[in-house]
């Protein structure tokens, strides 16, 4: 598979040749080392012969001296896994050129020369998805973040940007699409069944936004009519039997077009806009200009398929990758060490965009869901890293819940410190003053700070530091107000033991409890390690309401009266501050419980405060039901885990579980008749209907509950749920609660979902997530089962997810006592690296919260790390995981 497993050597040097690779560690690429690349590639020619296992491609590159960079005469083109054919200068075989390691070095005397190599590759062995690989029988690829030098020899850094001409030719009935990025400048047929077509890009860009595809597919079309005219075509390219669910892609890229003009300024500025689905693919999609390339699982949906959840997926995914033509490709990163400056930035574009699509209070208490799930946890454990961060071994391990996701939140920062209408005047100043470079986080802040009139020198330490600050909140009455006492310590991590304060921006209001006066909202900015804030009281019970809307990503600690938080929850007028009252109760009293805090008389009081705030929100006749449905949705384990794990205390995987298993049932029993009436109600409401969708969420919440307060009750509730269901979300939803039962239905209704569907991958996908993810007591028996199913592969990513990764995130079956959950995993690890390294690292995180968790499993994880350690030709990006995890 592996085209240059030794490096050749031209000049027939036998030392050279005979140099084994040495098995050293991957280097650690530093941020402060950055310097700009000797030279420019104003223009590059690419010609592809096509083939699925034989692909020649000849590159020519117009080089020229850097003004801005230390003369050489040395130019070095970066490979993998690569072998030159051929090199020409200026049209003459090349006297001198070499390899080192995978990169080939030439040397260049002059000012400018035209570089011509050729290469031949083999998509078909290509399983690791990085560069050209062939998937269903079509040829795609993906070149972020250094997957180009896969394809040819190429300065393969983001700060190197070269207008593209490319040649396709290929094989017609095996390929009668052809597609590359910019605009189809000609085509017309070859020889022996071939044709080909020439595209060429205006824009001059990076490598890594470089794409082709060719391969049997069929577009769903439509045009948009920019603000300034411009008629665009936009395409939806996939698998013919796949067209009948691309509707919703293309009217959410309309959508996308339309917001971003409105909203942020910013116009097209091709004629085509192309977005093709492959079945095979590491991550969600790539933006790569005007050809973007996405995974089936976010451009296809339709009713039957897909659930709610997943048609706002697909919506924010094009969303997001479309916001990338201007936060990413019209201004690209200098290095890779930036790439929040991109992936931050448009992360909070697409939340912003789903928030006036979908409802802005679900959609930010599902954003902070996600940030807690998966960023919290990253950033208080040993791959903790700033959203720029300082070193790497392997990029690609750094596409991280804090690049994305905190990022944004940053963002979101300065955006509620400066008012939505002076940062637009920031990022209208950053899009002019950097268009058609690549550039900085720097560039961005003070962009921001130019443009939008803030000060940021103290803010750019949420850059710089990683950990998610902890705010102590203490409060006594002064005079007519309410004086607010705020302390902030920012936690050690990896690399960084001290750290300075962060602005923490806070929008807070003071509301009173026997009144029930809600209290003026106000923005404060703590940026000292301690500061006293009075505010103006509302009535005589006050009761604070602290950072409302999430405005700043940090962890609140205090210690509110459980009448205050039952309050909070039935009344606040922040969306999320009630949402965090709700979350904040069951928290503390599960904690408490699992930590082994509560006597009985403590254990029944929680409740039934629980019990209590939850019957205001299951009756509260002015809530609508996505609203009711957060409202009632416990705290992941996950998110328990990290609550418990503070201080000195380590999380106790199983008895969060089962406390929150006895929670739920506790609520099942004691809200019964109200549930039951709930229930009635929206199990009436139509598909079709507006208020269908809070329907829908709540029908299965209701299930959930009962499956764990009346198991049996609630199998013929979900059994008719899933007969009675004319859509994916109600099938789906009630089959996850099948699958934790035991009860004849469990297997029946499974196998049913299977007939259905077993010709739709993406919803094969859900079945065999569904199992992973259940709360049946054997679910490591099924996932072992599944594995030998004959649907079962591991070559694609998206199946390999839809078990093992659903199964890393079941605390029931991963954090098993004695283990056997973790070695599942880490034999997981060993069998993909070597196939796909890149999706392979992505399970370690799971095994590297270790040092959080109780010592009995803390020992058997760290033992199952150390076995991956041990074994040979690890990949770089596993390589790079493990030794963190176990290092940290
Ligand atoms: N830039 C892509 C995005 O955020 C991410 C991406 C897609 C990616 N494929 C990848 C990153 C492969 C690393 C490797 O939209
Ligand atoms: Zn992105």
């Amino acid at each position: 598979m592996d085209i240059a497993t030794t490096p050749t050597n031209p000049e027939g040097n036998p030392e050279l040749a005979d140099a084994a690779p040495s098995p050293a560690e991957p280097p650690v690429i530093l941020r402060k080392d950055y310097t700009p690349f000797p030279w420019r590639v104003p223009q590059t020619k690419l010609a592809f012969g096509l083939g699925v296992e034989t692909t020649k491609v000849v590159a020519t590159l117009n080089v020229e001296r850097n003004p801005d960079a230390e003369a050489t005469q040395e130019l070095r083109l970066n490979g993998d896994s690569l072998k030159a054919d051929a090199v020409l200068i200026d049209g003459e075989p090349a006297a001198d050129w070499t390899m080192d390691g995978p990169d080939l070095v030439v040397t260049l005397p002059g000012k400018s020369h035209e570089v011509t190599i050729e290469t031949t590759i083999d998509p078909s062995a290509n399983t690791t998805l990085m560069g050209l690989y062939a998937s269903n029988g079509m040829l795609c690829t993906q070149c972020e973040a250094e997957g180009f030098r896969r394809i040819t020899f190429f300065p393969d850094r983001p700060d190197v940007l070269s207008t593209y001409t490319v040649r396709m030719e290929g094989p017609k009935d095996q390929f009668p699409i052809l597609l590359c990025n910019g605009n189809n400048t000609a085509s017309g047929d070859g020889e022996n069944g071939t044709h080909w077509a020439e595209w060429h890009d205006p824009w001059p860009k990076p490598s890594y936004l470089f794409a082709l595809v060719a391969g049997d597919l069929v577009a769903n079309s439509g045009t948009f009519t920019t603000m300034n005219g411009r008629v665009v075509e936009l395409n939806v390219w996939v698998r013919a039997e796949d067209l009948p669910r691309t509707d919703h892609a293309v009217e959410s890229l309309k959508k996308s077009m339309k917001w971003d003009e409105e909203t942020f300024g910013r116009e097209y500025d091709l004629d085509l806009y192309n977005i093709v689905a492959v079945s095979d693919f590491n991550m969600g999609a790539m933006e790569n200009k005007g050809l973007n390339v996405f995974n089936t699982k976010y451009v296809l949906a339709d009713t039957d398929t897909a659930t709610d959840a997943d048609f706002d997926a697909v919506e924010g995914v094009i969303a997001h990758e479309y916001f990338h033509n201007w936060s990413g490709n019209r201004i690209t990163c200098r290095d890779w060490f930036q790439l929040s400056l991109k992936e931050g930035f448009t992360v909070l574009r697409d939340q912003l965009f789903s928030q006036d699509m979908q409802g802005e209070a679900v959609k930010r208490i599902e954003d902070v869901r996600i940030l807690r799930a998966a960023q919290f946890p990253e950033d208080a454990g040993p791959l903790a890293h700033p959203i720029r961060p300082d070193s790497y071994r392997e990029i690609s391990n750094f596409y991280t819940a804090t690049v994305y996701n905190k990022g944004a939140e940053v963002i979101r920062m300065m955006r509620t410190m400066a008012g939505e209408e002076k940062f637009r005047a920031g990022t209208d100043l950053y899009f002019d003053r950097h268009d058609g470079e690549a550039a900085t986080c720097e560039d961005f802040i003070t962009a921001i700070e130019d443009g939008a009139g803030l000060e940021l020198a103290q803010f750019r330490r949420w850059y710089r530091q990683a950990g998610t600050p902890r705010v102590e909140v203490s409060q006594e009455l002064a005079g007519d107000g309410l004086a607010v006492t705020l302390k902030q310590t920012v936690p050690p991590t990896p690399g960084q033991d001290v750290k300075g304060a962060m602005p923490i921006p806070l929008r807070v209001a003071v509301h009173c409890r026997e009144t029930g006066a809600i209290g003026a909202e106000q923005l404060i900015v703590l940026t000292g390690d301690e500061e006293r804030f009075t505010l103006p009281l509302s009535g005589p019970v006050p009761v604070l309401s602290i950072n409302r809307g999430f405005t700043a990503p940090v962890v609140i600690e205090r210690d509110l009266e459980r009448d205050d938080l039952v309050f909070l929850a039935a009344s606040d007028d922040d969306p999320f501050a009630r949402y965090e009252a709700m979350q904040e109760l069951v928290v503390k009293h599960l904690v408490a419980a699992a930590s082994g805090d509560l006597d009985e008389a403590g254990r029944a009081a929680g409740k039934t405060a629980i019990g209590d705030a939850m019957r205001a929100i299951v009756t509260d006749g002015d809530l609508d039901d996505s609203m009711r449905g957060e409202l009632m949705t416990l705290p992941s384990e996950t998110y328990l885990f990290e609550a418990m794990a503070t201080g000195n205390r380590k999380a106790d995987p199983g008895a969060i579980h089962n406390e929150r298993e006895q929670l739920k049932a506790a609520i099942g029993f004691t809200l019964k008749r109200e549930l039951e009436s709930l229930y009635a109600r929206v199990v009436d409401v139509s598909f079709d209907d507006p208020a269908g969708r809070g329907a829908r969420k709540v029908k299965s919440i209701i299930a959930g509950i009962f499956a764990a307060s009346d198991p049996e009750r609630a199998a013929i509730m979900a059994a008719r749920q899933f007969d009675e269901a004319d859509n994916m979300t109600d099938r789906q939803g009630a089959l996850m609660v099948l699958c934790g039962l035991e009860t004849p239905a469990r297997a029946e209704r499974l196998a049913a979902f299977y007939d259905r569907y077993q010709s739709n991958a993406l919803v094969v996908d859900k079945w065999f997530t569904l199992q992973a993810l259940s709360l049946h007591g054997d679910v490591q028996e099924h996932v072992k089962a599944l594995a030998e199913h004959p649907d079962f592969t591991m070559s694609n990513p998206n199946r390999v997810r839809s078990l093992y990764m659903a199964f890393a995130g079941n605390p029931q079956g991963f954090h098993a006592v004695d283990g056997s959950g973790y070695k599942l995993i880490a034999d997981v690890i060993l069998a993909l690296d070597p196939i796909n390294p890149q999706t392979a690292a992505r399970f370690v995180p799971a095994l590297g919260r270790w040092r959080r968790i109780e010592s009995v499993r803390a020992g058997l994880m760290k033992a199952e790390l150390e076995r991956i350690s041990r074994a040979e030709g690890l990949s770089r990006d596993t390589f790079e995981q493990v030794t963190r995890s176990l290092e940290g």
